[in-house]
C-alpha cells in the first residue's frame, strides 16, 4: 500500500513539473499575452469550429459565402480563435485566402487582436485545395520502402496549403495497420511500428523542416493518439481491447519518433482503449505523452469527441461533465466543432473552480505558441505573397509519377506474363477502368474523395494511359459485369473498392464483393491471360480468383500518378520495386502480422500431429516481385554485440537479371529466448537501392541494443542477453548480445 501512495506521489511529481516546464517555455510574448487575456478569451482560444458554421447559402447567386452575422457571433462576440476545414469541397487557393483574410479581419476586432489558427486534412496533397496534385495516400508510401519519397510529397502540400493561406496541417497519420476490416486502414504507413516511423518522421520533416514561420512551412499533427487503427470489430470509431504492453511495443513507437522528429501537434483516437476513452485518459494523456514521451506541443480533440465522452461513451453524465473531464485530462483545444456550448462550459468551470486558471493558461498558451511560431502574430495570420506563388508548381506532377512507380506492388507474374509485349491488344474491364476516385481513395477534392467531377481536368484515367503506350486501337474497354468472349491478347481487370473515409468505409468481411468475383470467373473463362489490377485501400480476400490469375499487381491508392504508372508498369517501361506494408490476408477470418510468434506456426490438423503451417496468408508483408533478379551474398556481421556499442551489418546485393531495377533492402531481426515471447520477426531497418542490370552494391547497416528492444512485463523497453539472428531475405546470420 506504502508503495502505490510512493507511486502516486511520485506520479504528481512528475505530472506538477511538467506543466510547470511548459508553461514556462512559452515565449515572452506568449506569456504577455496570457496576462492580458479574460477567461472568456482564453477559451475561445480553446475552440475550434468548423467553417460551416460560418456560411450561408447566397440568395441571389446560390453560392455558399461567408455570412458576416454569423462571423461576428462567433469570431468577435464569443472570440472562437480557431477555424477547420472546409464547408463542403474543395475551393481554390484564391478562395481560401480571401477565406482567410476575411477571418483575420474579424479576429482583429477582438481585444487582443489574436489571428486565427486554421486547420485542414492535406494528408496527401492539399486534399481540399481544387487543382493542386495529389499524391500516393500513406499505406501506398508505405510500400514504396523510400522515407524521401513521404519528405517530397509532404514538403509539396505544405507549399500548396501554405499558398492557400493555411498553416495548420492534420497529418501524418500515424496509426499502425493491424485491422485490416478498418475503413482507415489505407491512410496508415503499414502494419510495422518501425516502417510508420521512419516513414512517419521523413513526413514531419517535410512539412516543419523550413521552419513554421517560413512561407513552405506548415505545422504537422500527428494523429491519432493512441491506437485508433485497433478497433476490435474493425467499425471505424469502435472500442477496442489492447493489452498496455501490445499499445506499448506496437502502437506508441510511431508517435515517439515522431515526437522527437519535433512534430508541433497531437490529435486524439476518438475510441476508448480497454473501457477508458483516450480524450479522458490522463495516464495516456499526461503521464505517457507529455510525461514519457517529453512532448510539449497542442494537444487537439478529433471531431466532436468531447462532447462525445457524454454522448457516445457515457462516461461524464452531461457535456458540462465532458468538457471537464477532457481539459483536465490534458485536451488543449477541442474540435467542437458546430456550436459555442464547449467555450461557454469552459468559461464555466474555470469560474466555478473547476478547470483551474494554471490548467486555462497552459491549455491556451500552447494554442497561442503554435500561433507564436507559425508567425501569425508578426503578419496577422494573412496571405502571404511569397507563399502564394508556390502553389502548385509543374513538378509536383512528376513527383507525383515517381512516387506512384515506387509503390506500385507486382504479386504475381505467372510465366512472365508481364511486361505486356508492344502491340498486344487488351481488354480492359473492371470498376476502376475509368474510374479516378478509385486510384485517389478518400480525402481527395472531398472528404470521401468518390466524386470523379471534382478532380481537376489534368487528371487522366487508366485507359487513357495505356492508350497512350498501346495505341489507340490496341485497348476496348469492356462496361459490363461480364466477359463474354474477347478477340483481344489479354484482359486487364481492375477491381477493388469505391473510395470511402471514416466510418462510412467500415464493412463487416473482406471479402471482395461476389459482382467483381464473377466478373473475373468470367474473365477467366476466356482462356486468355488476365491481369488483376487490385485498387483497394485495405486488402480484400482474393483467396478464390488469385489462382486463375496470371499476373497481380497493388496500385492501394496512389493518387495522381497512378494510371501513367500502372501503364507504364504493364508495359514494363519501368519496373515495379514497392514491397508490401502489410500482411495480405488469405481468410476474411485469419488476419495474422508477419511479426507473428513462434506459437503462431504450430497447427494440429491431424490430432497429435503438429506442422508449422500456421501462418497462412495470401502475400507476406514484405512481398513484391520485380522483372529483374536480385541476389544477396551472405551477411558479413559481428558475432557479438556489447552494451553500448554498435552491431555492423553488410550485405552485397546483386542485380543478376535483364533489366535495371530498386531494391528495398529489409532487415529483420529475431531473438531466439526472452522473457516475452519473441516474434518470429522484426524490421529494424530497411534501405533501398537502384541497381542497373549486373550491378552490385554493398549494403551496411549498424544496430544497437535499442534496435533489439522489446517492451517486458513491467512495461519496460529492455533488451535481454542472449542470442538474435539477423535476416536478410534469404540470408540469416546469429549473433549474441552482452548487456556487459
Ligand atoms: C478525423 C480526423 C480529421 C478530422 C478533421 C475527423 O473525423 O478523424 O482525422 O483530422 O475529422 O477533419
Amino acid at each position: 500500500m506504502k508503495n502505490i501512495f510512493a507511486s502516486l506521489f511520485l506520479l504528481f511529481l512528475i505530472s506538477c513539473t511538467n506543466t510547470e516546464k511548459n508553461a514556462n517555455t512559452f515565449p515572452a510574448e506568449v506569456k504577455e499575452l496570457l496576462d492580458n487575456m479574460s477567461v472568456e478569451e482564453k477559451a475561445g482560444q480553446l475552440t475550434i469550429l468548423n467553417l460551416t458554421v460560418l456560411v450561408k447559402t447566397d440568395s441571389v447567386t446560390g453560392k455558399i459565402v461567408l455570412d458576416s452575422a454569423k462571423l461576428k457571433d462567433f469570431m468577435v462576440n464569443h472570440m472562437v480563435g480557431n477555424i477547420l476545414n472546409t464547408h463542403s469541397v474543395a475551393l481554390s487557393d484564391s478562395n481560401w485566402r480571401s477565406i482567410i483574410v476575411t477571418l483575420q479581419k474579424y479576429a482583429q476586432q477582438t481585444p487582443n487582436k489574436i489571428p486565427v489558427l486554421y486547420g485542414i486534412d492535406a494528408i496527401h496533397g492539399a486534399t481540399y485545395t481544387s487543382n493542386s496534385v495529389l499524391f500516393p495516400h500513406n499505406m501506398a508510401l508505405g510500400a514504396s520502402r523510400n522515407p524521401e519519397l513521404a519528405r517530397l510529397a509532404a514538403k509539396a502540400t505544405a507549399a500548396d496549403v501554405r499558398a492557400s493561406g493555411i498553416r495548420w496541417n492534420y497529418a501524418p497519420v500515424l496509426d499502425v495497420a493491424r485491422q485490416p476490416l478498418w475503413a482507415r486502414f489505407g491512410e496508415s504507413y503499414g502494419e510495422d511500428p518501425f516502417l510508420v516511423g521512419e516513414m512517419g518522421k521523413a513526413a514531419v520533416k517535410g512539412y516543419e523542416e523550413d521552419g513554421l514561420n517560413k512561407t513552405t512551412g506548415v505545422a504537422s499533427c500527428m494523429k491519432h493518439y493512441l491506437a485508433y487503427s485497433a478497433p476490435t470489430t474493425g467499425k471505424d470509431r469502435s472500442p477496442s481491447l489492447i493489452p498496455e504492453i501490445t499499445l506499448r511495443e506496437y502502437y506508441l513507437p510511431p508517435f515517439e519518433a515522431c515526437v522527437k522528429a519535433g512534430s508541433s501537434s497531437i490529435m486524439i483516437n476518438s475510441s476508448e482503449i480497454n473501457g477508458v476513452p483516450v480524450h479522458g485518459s490522463s495516464y495516456l494523456l499526461k503521464d505517457v505523452l507529455r510525461g514519457e514521451l517529453g512532448f510539449e506541443g497542442l494537444v487537439v480533440s478529433d471531431w466532436m469527441d468531447v462532447m462525445r465522452l457524454h454522448d457516445r461513451h457515457h462516461v461524464a453524465k452531461d457535456y458540462r461533465e465532458a468538457t471537464k473531464m477532457a481539459i483536465n485530462a490534458g485536451i488543449d483545444m477541442s474540435m467542437v466543432p458546430y456550436d459555442t456550448r464547449f467555450t461557454d462550459q469552459v468559461i464555466d468551470l474555470v469560474k466555478a473552480g473547476e478547470i483551474s486558471m494554471e490548467r486555462l493558461d497552459e491549455a491556451c498558451g500552447r494554442v497561442l505558441t503554435l500561433k507564436y511560431k507559425l508567425g501569425l502574430f508578426s503578419d496577422g495570420g494573412l496571405p502571404e505573397e511569397t507563399a502564394i506563388k508556390n502553389f502548385n508548381p509543374e513538378k509536383n506532377k512528376e513527383l507525383a509519377i515517381t512516387a506512384a512507380r515506387e509503390c506500385l506492388t507486382l504479386l504475381k507474374n505467372k510465366n512472365d506474363v508481364l511486361p505486356l509485349k508492344k502491340g498486344c491488344k487488351i481488354l480492359l474491364a473492371g470498376k476502376g477502368a475509368e474510374n479516378i476516385s478509385m486510384m485517389n481513395g478518400c480525402w481527395s477534392y472531398c472528404w470521401q474523395g468518390n466524386d470523379n467531377n471534382l478532380y481537376p481536368n489534368y487528371y487522366t484515367s487508366l485507359s487513357q494511359e495505356l492508350k497512350k503506350i498501346a495505341g489507340e486501337n490496341s485497348v476496348i474497354l469492356e462496361k459490363g459485369n461480364q466477359i463474354k468472349s474477347t478477340s483481344e491478347d489479354v484482359i486487364v481487370l481492375c477491381l477493388g473498392e469505391d473510395a470511402y473515409a471514416e466510418t462510412p468505409g467500415s464493412i463487416r468481411e473482406l471479402d471482395l464483393d461476389e459482382d467483381q468475383q464473377q466478373l473475373a470467373m468470367s474473365a477467366y473463362a476466356t482462356g486468355k491471360p488476365v491481369i488483376l489490377v487490385l485498387m483497394e485501400g485495405r486488402p480484400r480476400i482474393v483467396r478464390k480468383i488469385e489462382p486463375e490469375a496470371s499476373g497481380i499487381l497493388m496500385t492501394y491508392w496512389s493518387g495522381f500518378g497512378a494510371p501513367k504508372a500502372i501503364a507504364e508498369c504493364l508495359f514494363g517501361e519501368m519496373n515495379p520495386s514497392g514491397k508490401l506494408p502489410f500482411s495480405y490476408p488469405k481468410y476474411s477470418g485469419y488476419y495474422l502480422p508477419y511479426d507473428y510468434k513462434y506459437s503462431d506456426l504450430d497447427e494440429e490438423l491431424q490430432i497429435g500431429v503438429f506442422t508449422k503451417t500456421g501462418y497462412d496468408v495470401q502475400w507476406p508483408f514484405g512481398f513484391g516481385l520485380s522483372y529483374t533478379h536480385f541476389t544477396y551474398s551472405v551477411i558479413e556481421a559481428d558475432t557479438v554485440l556489447f552494451g553500448d556499442a554498435m552491431l555492423n551489418i553488410s550485405v552485397m546485393v546483386k542485380n543478376t537479371g535483364k533489366v535495371d531495377g530498386a531494391e528495398a533492402v529489409e532487415l529483420y531481426t529475431r531473438d531466439h529466448y526472452a522473457s516475452v515471447a519473441p516474434s518470429m520477426r522484426r524490421l529494424r531497418a530497411f534501405n533501398k537501392v537502384f541497381l542497373k542490370k549486373g550491378e552490385s552494391k554493398k549494403i551496411t547497416f549498424q544496430l544497437s541494443a535499442k534496435d533489439l528492444s522489446f517492451v517486458n512485463t513491467d512495461m519496460k523497453r529492455v533488451t535481454e542477453d542472449g542470442k538474435f539472428d539477423i535476416i536478410i531475405a534469404d540470408q540469416v546470420k546469429e549473433f549474441i548480445y552482452y548487456a556487459k
